[in-house]
């Protein structure tokens, strides 16, 4: 009976609930899949950006300004040589590099050293690779005046290799020392009207002298146009000349090569830390590019409180620094 009725006059009000179901289910499908599509999207973009994140090892930089979205106009390659086992130097030069502007140049700031020897490194030198990707292990044994320099620098034009990235990879390729504190804005800025090419940058050896033409740049930091790299790369002059004091040799190579027409004497933007005084020495000013023989903690506080590397920091109810 009810069944006949049903089918053949459906009760109003059946009809109407059924209408509001579908109409809810339909507002429900609708606001399932836009929920839903947010999620992917954001789930898609959060893939992107920690793919991108490990390639470019764009480290966050949460608290100082972002670099800009045009491409740079500079590309350096700040080389630390150091050793593996210099866990807590690195992460201290990390904290120190990764919150300085560079003016919207690309300066690459990597820590450089020869094959791992021990079991401890393979784990945590890895993982810092993960975390960073600031690391380059160069095919030597870790030694002192025996070339690493040379591999260094004659390493680099194969491992940057790479026909779909910029030509050259980097316009500039310094080599750095891990007591020196670096101002890499001063430094993009006093490379910005120097040529790109057959250049050689530093602080001149010996410490009085003026003449970049004379003798060689110090070891505390100095650059190279990155034609000089591919010629040390080829070149039987250092090739046949890799032993002695690293700088030293460095600048006989230039010599004997007749290479680097171009020159800039950094001094007295660079300089080694005022105490004790030397005739290497300066104090500390505005004008500063690198300050060297950063020995221990309290040397470098004085100099990163000399240059306010904190006033960016923003008040927040976080945290309060006195
Ligand atoms: C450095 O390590 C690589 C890979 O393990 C090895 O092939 C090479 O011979 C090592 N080089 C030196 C100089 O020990
Ligand atoms: C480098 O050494 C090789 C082999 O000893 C020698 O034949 C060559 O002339 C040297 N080149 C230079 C530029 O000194
Ligand atoms: C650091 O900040 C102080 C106070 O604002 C200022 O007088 C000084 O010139 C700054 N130093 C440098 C190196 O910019």
């Amino acid at each position: 009976m009810k069944t006949t009725m049903k089918s053949d006059r459906p009760n109003p009000l059946a009809r109407l609930s059924f209408t509001l179901s579908s109409f809810f289910f339909v507002v429900f499908l609708y606001i399932w899949f836009s929920i839903n599509e947010v999620q992917f999207a954001a789930l898609r973009k959060l893939g992107q950006s920690a793919v991108s994140n490990f390639q470019y090892q764009t480290v966050e930089k949460p608290l100082v300004e972002k670099a800009t979205a045009s491409p740079p106009d500079i590309r350096v390659l700040l080389g630390i040589l150091t050793l593996p086992d210099q866990y807590q130097r690195r992460h201290f030069l990390r904290l120190i590099y990764g919150t300085q502007s560079t003016l919207g140049a690309q300066v690459d700031v990597k820590f450089v050293f020869c094959n791992l020897t021990k079991e401890d490194q393979r784990v945590l030198v890895a993982l810092e690779i993960m975390r960073y990707n600031d690391i380059i292990i160069l095919n030597c044994k870790e030694n002192m005046n025996k070339g690493k320099t040379y591999t260094y620098f004659s390493s680099l034009p194969e491992i940057f290799d790479d026909p779909e990235g910029p030509n050259p990879p980097y316009h500039y390729v310094m080599k750095g020392d891990d007591d020196a504190y670096f101002r890499l804005a001063n430094l993009v800025e006093s490379l910005r009207p120097l040529p790109r090419e057959d250049l050689y940058y530093g602080y001149v050896i010996p410490c009085p002298s003026m003449d970049p033409f004379k003798n060689y740049m110090s070891g505390m930091g100095y650059l190279i146009s990155w034609d000089i790299v591919e010629w040390i790369r080829t070149s039987e002059i250092p090739r046949n000349h890799t032993e002695g004091p690293e700088d030293k040799v460095f600048g006989d190579w230039i010599r004997e090569g007749h290479r680097a027409k171009n020159r800039y004497n950094a001094k007295w933007s660079m300089y080694n830390y005022p105490t004790p005084p030397t005739q290497c020495t300066h104090e500390l000013w505005p004008d500063t590019i690198a300050v060297h023989l950063l020995k221990d903690q309290e040397k470098w506080i004085k100099t990163l409180k000399y240059f306010n590397v904190t006033n960016d920091l923003p008040p927040s109810k976080l945290y309060h620094i006195p």
